[in-house]
């Protein structure tokens, strides 16, 4: 299963999943000003497993979500809002929507240094108040009366994203630590005797490490080496 991010041309894509799952359905063009408006927000799950044969055929998208930052919040306070998310019947409960929503929840907070994330749910739709309240960690905050077109309530919920601010913080430090450790070491190990390699032929060997340790060669100089035989002979005494 591959998460990525929205491309506009999966638009058509998770239309057709908002249908299939949902009653609440939007015009393609919202969803359009939310992969344009926000397009490190959206994310969808593509099975890949079954990758497309031609250039014409489309990924299989098996799950959706769609997000967008509250544009004017009447609290004053950088959030984001969850939309619309969805997953087909074929591949539930298999922990997308819940890495769906994470990486949504990371990108408010990295992208757009969101405080929370809100979302409405049908106070009847067991599965992703579950999803919301025991795996994500969301709170109701209240109960909006006849929210949906049907009638029924919604429960306003809402998740504080400053754990993920922290966790990105100490990620950061870390990497910082690394990188430093990595520079000590390196500036440690500059006087040390660093392997260069084979020594080319006999310059630069270690004479006590080399097999002809031990061998000490004559080597002739001067005239000894024929240095004289060299010189050029005055022919003309002859
Ligand atoms: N019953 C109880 N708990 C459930 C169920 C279920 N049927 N499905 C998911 N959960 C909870 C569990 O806590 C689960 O953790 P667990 O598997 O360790 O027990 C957790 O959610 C994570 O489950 P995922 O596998 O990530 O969820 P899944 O990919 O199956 O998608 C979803 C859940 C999105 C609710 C799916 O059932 C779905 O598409 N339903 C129809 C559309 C829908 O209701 N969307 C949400 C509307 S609200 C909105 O859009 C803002």
């Amino acid at each position: 299963m591959d998460i990525r991010l929205l491309r506009s041309s999966d638009i058509p894509l998770i239309q057709h999943a908002n249908l299939e799952n949902l009653p609440e359905n939007y015009f393609l063009k919202y969803y359009l000003y939310h992969a344009l408006s926000w397009p490190q927000l959206s994310y969808v799950a593509v099975d890949v497993s079954r990758p497309p044969k031609t250039p014409y055929d489309y990924p299989k998208i098996v799950g959706y979500v769609l997000a967008k930052m509250e544009e004017e919040p009447a609290d004053g306070v950088q959030h984001g809002h969850i939309t619309s998310l969805s997953v087909m019947r074929t591949h539930r409960r298999l922990g997308i929507a819940e890495k769906l929503m994470r990486q949504s929840q990371q990108a408010m907070v990295e992208t757009f240094g969101g405080h929370y994330v809100s979302l409405h749910v049908r106070v009847s739709n067991k599965a992703a108040i579950h999803l919301y309240r025991d795996t994500l960690g969301f709170k109701t905050e209240k109960t909006e009366s006849k929210y949906y077109a049907d009638g029924e309530d919604a429960f306003c919920m809402k998740l504080e994203l400053d754990f993920i601010r922290e966790q990105l913080r100490e990620e950061e430090d870390e990497g910082k630590d690394k990188k430093k450790k990595a520079l000590k070491e390196g500036e440690e190990g500059e006087g040390e005797d660093v392997d260069e390699g084979e020594a080319v032929g006999d310059v630069g060997r270690d004479p006590a490490k080399g097999s002809k340790a031990d061998q000490k060669i004559k080597v002739k100089v001067g005239r000894g080496l024929g240095v004289g035989e060299l010189i050029e002979k005055d022919e003309s005494k002859h």
